[in-house]
């Protein structure tokens, strides 16, 4: 099998930036959420993974974790905008502190469309948590309330990010190498 190492042109981000961004996040959480008894921790699937629990496991305040799994139409590196909901989220969020945890914000498209969805369904509160963005290319306004780093228009992978599924184990947040993408 080959190395998947092999196709790095290099880290963007360390994994010890993220794990000292991540316990600091957590103390944002914690924050926030100081009046609340629960949060519901919404990991958006697949990218979310990662992150998610590794957020989790920073945590020391009550939340459940729940899952919703999106699929934005396009190729393999640009969204197109359309969303399809793959997987729906079973409990009832009325009245629920809901946070939505992200891998990244890129157009935000695909959060948007689910804000728009997730509010028609009457939570107490909704906000948003996303591990990355990159406001070069965000084409809606969508408010991050919690964000790790912003980074630089480049396809990124690792830390739950994939392309073509897989890259996705990395330890860090990567770029690879032109040649990976076949251009
Ligand atoms: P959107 O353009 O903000 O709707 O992002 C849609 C989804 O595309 C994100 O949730 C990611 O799963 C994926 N995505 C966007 N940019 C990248 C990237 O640089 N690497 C890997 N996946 C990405």
């Amino acid at each position: 099998m080959r190395d998947l190492y092999a196709d790095i042109d290099y880290v963007l981000l360390s994994t010890e930036q993220i794990r000292s961004r991540t316990a600091e996040m957590a103390e944002e959480l914690a924050q926030a959420y100081q009046d609340s008894e629960e949060v519901m921790f919404l990991c958006v699937l697949k990218g979310g993974y990662v992150f998610m629990s590794d957020l989790s496991r920073a945590c020391k305040f009550p939340h459940t974790i729940e899952f919703m799994a999106v699929s934005s139409y396009g190729d393999a590196t640009h969204s197109s905008g359309a969303v399809q909901i793959l997987l729906d989220l079973q409990k009832d969020i009325s009245n629920r502190d809901v946070l939505i945890i992200e891998d990244i914000v890129d157009t935000g498209l695909t959060l948007s469309y689910m804000r728009d969805n997730l509010l028609a369904r009457q939570p107490k509160s909704l906000r948003i948590c996303s591990l990355l963005s990159k406001p070069s290319r965000h084409k809606v306004d969508v408010p991050i309330d919690f964000l790790g780093f912003e980074v630089p228009d480049e396809f990124v992978v690792g830390y739950g990010l994939d392309f073509a599924q897989i890259y996705r184990n990395f330890p860090f947040i990567a770029v690879l190498k032109p040649e990976v993408f076949g251009g």
